[in-house]
């Protein structure tokens, strides 16, 4: 049965560079994730964006001396440069400054107030006189008031991950000028969660067994501690105008609108392929899973407000059916941190790699590889260079590089560039046995890749690369060869087929290599689908988005058909031993900033 599979990954904020941090923790899995289901013949939408708004971009803006805009076209453009670099194939990855996002964020605003989920409220906020304007939450520093950490901001603290609100701080300041703000008067709308506590809790207390115990753990204690209201409008300029009259000052609070960007983003690939009503596959079938990668900061927006947001819309918005109800979040697979060498990555003190830069001088496989490999899955991880390049070494060249260059350099030279015929013996034991094991694959990975444990189904695909590499080394058909010709092209056949299946158990980690390997084996098109940048027009604007068309792929989640006397093309090595000198280089490019 084909599956309806949504994969939403954070939004980044279009202020600055990826870093390994972020591919580690929210882009690589859900794109592991994505390319196996797509292999499935499964039906994948896989939707982001560049979180434009909020005081992230502000604060950049404001330390450059230029627009908003200017901060986040800029690194929008880089994003869509890494992401093909490094193969994270989104069908549509765009942005929160679009009309459509507008317009969808708006919408949700006026089906919540409508349904009375929405109350305003005029309540003191800090201003600064200094500035002579309301501060947002994240230009403002203190104390926690939960766990007592000075650094905590306005909007959450970092050490606890409490969300927090700007008044709750202990000892506020002004992050600009290091001044106090004062309290003053203003009118805002808030979500009323306190309403919606009860539904949120029932929501997360009903078959969620397959959530990872931190995030349901989190989730539900947040929810039992007892929902309040929070104000989802903001003094600001920068963001999406209120959908009423007489509030053109405010804004939507940049995460009211962001976590949006999922629905609206869906909404968008369908205009974008012709098919407007495409996106309700997703959205409005029971039976559709919807899966939301993220990092541990992000986690009550996810499990808590978005689900609140779309109870507090009545579950449906663009439907008129009254039997019809938006899917809440199936799964939230969020990540741990990752650290470095140690430390925590830190883009002011420069403690960390920038997916460009690393781009530039390693093959994005390995990258992916190790990065996968050292997933924070349940736990804070350590990237260390060292690791990198012995993993790089030990399994990518050694065992699952090496399997492959031996036989089809041997295949391609020894048998005249085809597939060897399997002798008139047949397969003896050993050859079935190795072929079995390694289809069973099929289900043990993909059963590990289904249930998100992305980091184990990497580890199975390789634990049978090294039983293929036994088998191979008990043939051993270039000495066979010399004595029984058929018999060792019977073992070459065995160990092509192998590696036929193990390129698509591989693929969803591996995929560049993967197609390499593809066309090494001498077969034609694309294991996964094309990547692209478009540009799309509004009213006003053009945007730029990257895309992914899968209609032409030919990967499929199946055992291999390999027929002997296919044609091979010549082989190369599909990777590079790193020289482990490299660790130290790095480390002083690292600390030279
Ligand atoms: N921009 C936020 C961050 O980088 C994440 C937003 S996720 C979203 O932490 F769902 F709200 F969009
Ligand atoms: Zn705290």
């Amino acid at each position: 049965m084909t599956e309806k599979i949504l994969v939403c990954t954070a939004w980044p904020y279009a202020n600055g560079d990826l870093h390994i941090g972020h591919l580690a923790g929210a882009y690589l899995p859900p794109d592991i994730f994505a390319r196996y289901h797509r292999l499935r013949g499964n039906n994948v939408l896989m939707v982001s964006g560049s979180d434009s708004h909020g005081t992230p971009i502000t604060l950049k803006a404001d330390a450059e001396g230029v627009s908003p805009v200017e901060v986040f076209e800029r690194y929008h453009l880089r994003f869509l440069q890494t992401f093909q670099d490094i193969g994270v194939t989104y069908n549509l990855f765009t942005h929160t400054d679009t009309e459509n996002h507008a317009k969808v964020a708006q919408d949700i605003f006026a089906a919540c107030l409508e349904n009375g989920f929405i109350y305003n409220h005029t309540e003191q906020q800090f201003y600064s006189e200094t500035e002579g304007r309301f501060l947002p939450d994240r230009y403002i520093e203190g104390t926690c008031p939960k766990c007592g950490f000075d650094g905590a901001r306005g909007d959450q603290c970092d050490n606890c991950k409490s969300l927090l609100d700007p008044t709750d701080l202990i000892n506020p300041r002004s992050k600009n000028d290091g001044s106090t703000p004062v309290l003053r008067e203003t009118e805002h709308f808030y979500l009323d969660l306190q309403k919606l506590n009860e539904d949120v809790l029932d929501y997360l207390s009903t078959g969620k067994e397959h959530w990872r115990p931190n995030v349901i753990n989190f989730s539900l204690q947040y929810a039992k501690d007892g929902l309040k209201g929070r104000a989802i409008t903001r003094d600001i300029e920068w963001g999406i105008p209120l959908p009423l009259s007489g509030y053109e000052d405010k804004r939507l609070y940049v995460w009211f609108e962001a976590v949006i960007g999922y629905f609206s983003a869906s909404v968008e690939y369908a205009a974008n392929v012709g098919q407007p009503e495409l996106w309700k596959e997703w959205w409005y079938d029971p039976a559709a899973k919807t899966y939301y990668f993220i990092g541990k900061d992000n986690i009550p927006f996810h499990t808590v407000i978005w689900p609140a947001e779309l109870m507090a819309t009545g579950r449906r918005l663009y439907e008129t059916d009254p039997n019809k109800q938006l899917n809440l979040p199936y799964d939230v697979p969020a990540n741990e941190y990752l650290n470095m060498e140690g430390e925590k990555l830190s883009t002011s003190r420069n403690w960390a790699i920038w997916a460009p830069d690393l781009l530039e001088r390693y093959d994005p496989d390995p990258i992916r590889f190790y990065l996968n490999a050292i997933a924070p899955e349940s736990r804070d991880t350590d990237f260390t260079f060292e690791g990198f390049i012995r993993r790089n070494n030990d399994e990518l060249v050694a065992t699952w590089g090496n399997l492959v260059n031996r036989v089809l350099g041997f295949a391609y030279k020894r048998y005249n560039g085809k597939v060897p015929e399997i002798g008139p013996a047949g397969l003896d034991d050993a050859d079935r046995q190795i072929i079995a094991e390694v289809e069973a694959g099929f289900q043990s990975v993909g059963d590990l890749l289904a249930a998100v444990k992305l980091k184990a189904a990497q580890e199975e695909a390789m634990r049978l690369a090294k039983a293929a590499n036994v088998y191979l080394d008990g043939k051993a058909p270039w000495k066979a060869i010399k004595d029984d010709p058929v018999a060792a092209g019977t073992s070459v056949y065995v160990a092509l087929r192998v590696i036929d299946n193990l390129k698509i158990l591989f693929a969803p980690f591996l995929p560049h290599t993967c197609q390499k390997l593809h066309e090494y084996l001498g077969y034609d098109g694309q294991l996964f689908g094309r990547q692209y940048v478009e540009e799309f027009t509004e009213t006003e604007r053009v945007h730029k988005a990257l895309c992914y068309d899968g209609s032409l792929a030919v990967g499929r989640w199946e055992a291999s058909q390999l027929q002997p006397g296919q044609s091979l093309r010549k082989p190369a090595p599909l990777f590079k031993k790193l020289e482990p000198e490299l660790a130290a280089q790095e480390i002083a490019r690292l600390t030279q900033g």
